[in-house]
């Protein structure tokens, strides 16, 4: 893997900065972090890094945008217009910004350009359009009153997210953020700061207003925590690990925030012996090793009925075996190395556990060469729901595979987790699917898919794999204020 992420295929980097009021500055304390490169562990550049004081200035700048600026006063189709341009922007530069993601996060090429930058232009689009159909009730109320209600925006909106997906991670919340006319702090991830920074020039250059958008790379203590208490940012809305949502709520709680987040999940993936086999097959292995394991959603208790379970074994084996394994940027290149060194650790931990605590590590189970964070895809079987492996997010190419006999059975075990995020079922019993659906604690049931996301499709969790949900029409509701009016006539 001598080739990985050659020069000559290294995109610009153009922003490192703070990105405050439309202009690009040094962190107030002058200090940089490293972002890295986690397929070569080579250093891309030197990002500003963002703590209290800079959080400070963009709440500040958010806040004036927000009560004296255009933005939250325009015409909504206005507000849509400059949104549709921004995607339109981020589509000239599609295979930059594919670049930029890939050499930043590691993830495969291939996967950047054909689902992280485009559905994070879908989704900016979705809400381009839905910005002109905000809108509230008439009221029917006892006696001689005309009432109603408003759907404003809520105003400085605080949002911390992960490195998994950074830029769509950014569509997500820009998106109906932009849409309601809020104005908004941005903390990206510290591993990813690089497209978050690129898209926030995007937005100035399609003329959304100085102020609107403010990004402070950073860390999570640090410049993420200040985001949760600054008393000028009226919520927050936090993609990550439960244990941060957690302290974020902690945190939040003097100074009353909005709150929504997207937590992880430990997700079951149910294959029943009537399924399209070959289909089920495809559908855990993509659900579970796409995008490294790196996935809120990832369906990684995989459950399968007896009289299949051998064969799924063989099966995954020989996908498996196929796999190709390395550099990024390579367009065969299906599976690039784990985000950093931290996740790396963490996921080899398990690997150790799950062989330790019994279960049969049937491939995979070591790291790939010398350089670079690389997991072989592993699977286990013959896990048992008490393992560690089978009760905790591992975030990464690791699959638990767990066996079962009957309905009832399967879906008490698929809820005994604490997480809630999604699920998803495989069956040509019509029946047996809908029951599973409704019966399956989780905020998204996949029957005969898994990972289809679409911004019109609503999206988070139950239990503690969230609170409120992202993306959809109501997708906006997290960012308006309801208000009501009543007027005596
Ligand atoms: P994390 O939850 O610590 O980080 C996510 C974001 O929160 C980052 O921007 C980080 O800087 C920020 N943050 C961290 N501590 C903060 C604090 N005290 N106040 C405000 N913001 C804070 O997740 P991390 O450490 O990157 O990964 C740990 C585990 O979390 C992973 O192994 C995985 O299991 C899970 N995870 C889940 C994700 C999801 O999509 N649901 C995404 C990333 C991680
Ligand atoms: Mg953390």
């Amino acid at each position: 893997m001598a080739t990985i992420v050659e020069p000559g295929k290294r995109p610009d980097v153009k922003h490192t900065k703070c990105f405050i009021n439309g202009e690009w500055v040094d962190a107030a304390s002058g200090k940089t972090f490293e972002t890295v490169c986690p397929a070569t562990e080579n250093t891309i550049a030197e990002v500003a890094e963002g703590d209290k004081e800079d959080v400070a200035r963009a709440a500040t700048a958010a806040r004036e945008a927000f009560e004296n600026g255009p933005w939250s006063r325009m015409d909504a189709r206005d507000r849509g217009r400059l949104m549709y341009k921004f995607a339109d922007l981020m589509e000239q530069e599609l295979d930059q910004l594919a670049m930029l993601e890939s050499w930043d996060n590691g993830k495969p090429l291939r996967d950047s350009r054909a689902a992280d930058v485009p559905l994070a232009i879908d989704c900016i689009r979705y809400y381009a359009g839905l910005a002109d159909k905000i809108q509230g009730d008439t009221v029917p109320i006892r006696g001689n009153y005309f009432c109603y209600t408003r759907r404003e925006p809520v105003g400085v909106v605080g949002q911390i997210i992960p490195w998994n997906f950074p830029m769509l991670m950014t569509a997500w919340k820009w998106g109906p953020a932009l849409a309601a006319g809020c104005t908004i702090v941005m903390k990206p991830a510290e591993q990813t700061p690089l497209t978050c920074l690129r898209m926030a020039q995007l937005a100035k250059d399609a003329g959304i207003p100085d102020g609107v958008i403010n990004v402070i790379p950073g860390f999570g203590p640090t410049a993420g925590g200040a985001c949760v208490e600054n008393p000028d940012i009226d919520k927050i809305a936090f993609t990550g690990e439960h244990i941060t949502a957690q302290i974020i709520m902690k945190n939040a709680a003097q100074t009353l925030k909005r709150l929504t987040f997207e937590l992880g999940g430990k997700s079951p993936n149910i294959i029943f012996a009537d399924a399209d086999f070959e289909a089920a097959v495809k559908g855990a292995h993509f659900g579970l090793f796409f995008n490294q394991g790196q996935c809120c959603c990832a369906g990684s208790r995989v459950f399968v009925e007896d009289s299949v379970h051998d064969q799924f074994i063989n099966r995954i084996g020989e996908m498996n075996e196929k796999r190709k394994v390395g550099d990024p940027f390579d367009m065969a290149t299906e599976q690039g190395p784990q985000v950093d060194k931290a996740q790396f650790d963490k996921i080899m931990g398990f690997i150790e556990k799950g062989k330790e605590q019994g279960a049969d590590c049937v491939t995979g189970g070591n790291r790939v060469g010398d350089k670079g964070f690389f997991i072989e895809p592993t699977v286990f079987d013959n896990v048992t729901d008490d393992m560690d492996i089978a009760q905790k997010e591992i975030f990464g190419p690791v699959m638990s595979v767990l066996k079962f006999s009957d309905v009832d059975e399967v879906i008490e075990r698929g809820n005994n987790t604490f997480y809630g995020l999604a699920a998803a079922v495989w069956t040509k019993d019509v029946k047996k699917a809908h029951h599973m659906a409704a019966k399956l604690r989780a905020g998204t049931v996949w029957v005969n898919c898994y990972d289809v996301f679409d911004a019109a499709a609503p999206f988070g969790g139950f239990k503690m794999s969230g609170i409120g949900r992202e993306l959809g029409i109501r997708g906006i509701d997290a960012y308006t204020e309801s208000k009501t009016v009543t007027v005596a006539l």
